[in-house]
């Protein structure tokens, strides 16, 4: 086997998808701490930038420094190499966060035993449904009260339409957790709460040691037993095909900061999720065993460092090896461009990459050239698809403080929008300026950044739109009559694409009832 299958076989990219609070940032260390990636507890914890609120965006520009190196978190652990992505949350929640969905080929559910699914889980699920991304779940916070796995198990089949299948099951919860059961490996993992610093628990005691069990379990043995034997009953059998399809998930009970049930979901992640997959373009699939180089750039990041006006955008390697100081064609723009300082981004610090191979992400400095949906190959004029924008979930419209900057506001609107930090509409029927965002903070980045970059003050006001859909219809007499019909709903969107404006989710209702030939699309290609 050559040096570029084995490495490419080698590679496990997945992101962290959960609500805020949920353990995602304390998970997320432990993983670290496992792969050797940092040393000690609270590293990450201590970097959180995310729990700024809006006002504290300045703050937060002195921390990006430090959240552009956590992005991407390489590590190797047993015989793999992990790129964990991270996908910003809290405040600066974007949609960068759902565009790092595009590039990973796997994802980890993080799951608050007691509140179970919650509002950015569901989101973030959707996300994933649209590639059949597979899933791994983790229940977190076993160390608390919660609900029982079957009442979870209940509630993520029917909010998010996916079968749980147990790898592991909780003996107790809370004050009575004693361990969990393993349920392929027949062992009993024991939990000493007193241990979890040192990161080491009491060796596993196998199904058969009865005595072995009841010494640890005392009574609550015949419990455990009896609600796996019921679990067998009612969960399916774990079926490899449907996981990778995203239609069953492999359940994980745990707590993420006891350090426990934390290992056996990584090395799960490790074993079993799916190594670097293949990918779809306009006209072909490409394949991660091609010898050619391909990527895609799924998100950019501009360094907040007025000093060094410098965005790294980020490369999804999708085939062949990246190698330094190599050529690489920018397919929309049409030139070759040589990459003699591609960086990886380690959990600790930006490193520059020797190689780089399908399932890495590599970050490109950029000065404004690239956008996020470019493709890069060796000269093969391809086009990745499945990088979509998203529609918008929050609107405002732009108050131009000084009316004689007209011209750098669109100048700046544009750029930020095609780097794709906010999506800008301009209605038919006036000459507003309205960005939508997935995410508060976008909206005081891109005021921000016009006034740094472009010279350009202004504010906001409130404006009334519910959500934004994307207009699409064969049949162009149909559309004339819709455009003429509600033309003060319609907008066109930075690239000149038709969108509907909705004042609330029941006008959008009504209108989709009442225009059935008209498709309004919730996302858009680049
Ligand atoms: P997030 O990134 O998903 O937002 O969650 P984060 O890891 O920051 O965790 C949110 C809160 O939940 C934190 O408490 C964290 O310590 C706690 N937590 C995470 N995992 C577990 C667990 O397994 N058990 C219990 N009991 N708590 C857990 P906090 O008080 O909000 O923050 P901090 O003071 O610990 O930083």
């Amino acid at each position: 086997m050559s040096t570029f299958s084995e490495e490419t076989r080698r590679r496990r990219t997945f992101a962290i998808i959960s609500h805020p609070d949920a353990g995602k940032t304390t998970l997320t260390e432990q993983l670290l701490l496992k792969g050797g990636a940092i040393q000690l507890a609270g590293t990450v914890k201590s970097r959180k930038s995310a729990r700024y609120a809006t006002s504290d965006w300045m703050e937060m520009e002195k921390q990006r420094g430090i959240s552009i190196t956590s992005s991407v978190m390489q590590f190797k652990y047993a015989d793999k190499i992990i790129n964990l992505l991270d996908t910003p949350g809290h405040a600066d929640f974007s949609e960068d966060t759902y565009r790092t969905l595009t590039a990973v080929d796997s994802a980890l559910m993080v799951i608050d035993v007691a509140k179970g699914v919650e509002d950015r889980t569901r989101k973030l699920m959707e996300v994933c449904r649209m590639r059949n991304t597979p899933i791994i779940t983790f229940i977190n916070k076993l160390d608390r009260e919660g609900q029982t796995p079957l009442e979870l198990f209940d509630e993520i089949e029917r909010e998010l339409n996916i079968q749980c299948v147990p790898m592991t099951w909780p003996a107790g919860m809370g004050a009575s957790a004693k361990g969990v059961y393993h349920i392929h490996r027949k062992q009993f993992l024991p939990w000493a709460r007193g241990n979890a610093d040192k990161g080491s628990q009491p060796a596993p005691i196998d199904a058969d040691d009865d005595a072995g069990l009841r010494e640890w379990l005392g009574d609550d043995k015949d419990t455990l037993f009896e609600e796996i034997e019921f679990m067998r009953e009612v969960c399916p059998d774990f079926d490899e095909a449907a996981f990778r399809r995203g239609e069953q998930t492999p359940v994980f009970f745990g707590s993420a900061l006891r350090n426990f049930g934390v290992s056996e979901c990584l090395d799960y992640v490790s074993d079993h999720a799916p190594g670097p997959i293949e990918h779809q373009t306009k006209d072909r699939v490409v394949r991660p065993e091609e010898e050619n180089f391909s990527g895609f750039v799924f998100k950019i990041q501009a360094n907040m460092d007025p000093a060094h006006r410098d965005r790294i955008a980020f490369l999804r390697v999708c085939s062949g090896t990246y190698r330094k100081g190599m050529k690489i064609h920018h397919v929309r723009q049409g030139r070759d461009i040589q990459i003699a300082n591609a960086m990886t981004l380690m959990a600790g610090d930006r490193e520059q990459v020797e190689d780089a191979y399908p399932g890495d992400i590599i970050g490109l400095y950029n000065h404004g050239a690239i956008q996020v949906g470019d493709t890069f190959t060796q000269g093969e004029k391809l086009k990745f698809t499945g990088i979509p924008h998203f529609a918008p979930e929050m609107f405002r419209r732009v108050r131009l403080k000084d009316p004689l900057k007209t011209k750098s506001l669109h100048k700046g609107v544009n750029e930020l929008c095609e780097e794709g930090a906010t999506q800008v509409f301009r209605p038919q029927l006036s000459n507003d300026i309205i960005l939508g965002a997935v995410g508060v903070l976008q909206f005081d980045v891109v005021a921000w950044r016009l006034q740094q970059e472009y010279g350009v003050d202004c504010g906001y006001e409130s404006v009334p739109v519910a959500t934004a859909r994307w207009i699409y219809c064969d049949d162009a007499k149909k559309l004339d009559e819709f455009k003429r019909r509600q033309p003060e709903n319609l907008a066109e969107d930075g690239s000149g694409a038709l969108t509907y404006l909705a004042p609330s989710m029941v006008n959008l209702n009504l209108t989709m009832e009442r225009w059935p030939d008209i498709e309004f699309l919730a996302t858009r290609e680049h």
